[in-house]
């Protein structure tokens, strides 16, 4: 969302308002501009070459970056995603965010910096992905079942998970895009080829 449009604050006394109309009782509330920083970043897409980069530890949890935050989250629920990479947004940052609650349950944001995985569990489990930098396009996904993973939470502070299930994959995958790494490198050369040719074709058309 951006400021543009947005009309201006109310300055009492300038608008031409007749001598006995009545005051206004409440003032608007200036939007801070905090509120007014956020917006919706563009998402990389397959075949750009920046989601191959390797993503840059974040060093400080600086104004900068918690913008930044917001405004995957924003870009995420927008589009709408469960999980995002900041390379997705073109940031080359190791933060992801993701939401994984169920449309009939609260809002649940996450946020995790500087994730490592350490552990994964020989049990392996094949679910079914998807990419918001591979758009319409889903394939089965082979993966361990359980991770550890340590990680930054947004305040900085030092966590530690163990998850299995949605969670588990969607902290592997996006794990991955850090590394540079997307989904369908995980499929058979031929599956992976394919859409990789699919998108370029796309990428192309769309350039013309
Ligand atoms: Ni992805």
């Amino acid at each position: 969302m951006q400021t543009a449009g947005r009309p201006p604050p109310a300055t009492p006394g300038t608008a031409a308002r007749a001598a006995d109309a009545p005051l206004p009782r409440i003032d608007r509330v200036p939007a801070t501009a905090y509120i007014a920083a956020m917006a919706l970043r563009d998402i990389l897409i397959l075949p750009d070459k920046r989601l191959r980069q390797v993503s840059e530890p974040v060093k400080k949890i600086d104004a900068g970056i918690r913008k930044l935050i917001e405004d995957m989250l924003e870009t995420m629920y927008d589009a709408p995603g469960i999980g995002l990479a900041a390379i997705q947004v073109g940031t080359p940052k190791r933060i992801i965010t993701m939401d994984l609650a169920k449309k009939e349950e609260p809002k649940n944001p996450q946020v995790f910096i500087n994730p490592e995985i350490l552990w994964t569990s020989q049990e392996k489990a094949t679910n079914e992905e998807g990419c918001l930098s591979i758009p319409e396009y889903y394939s089965d996904v082979e993966r361990p079942a359980q991770v550890k993973v340590k990680y930054l939470d947004r305040e900085g502070e030092p966590r530690e998970i163990e998850a299995n299930g949605l969670l588990a994959t969607c902290l592997q995958h996006e794990i991955d895009h850090l590394n540079g790494v997307l989904f369908i490198d995980h499929l058979s050369k031929l599956k992976r080829d394919r859409v990789l040719k699919k998108f370029t074709k796309a990428a192309k058309r769309a350039a013309e």
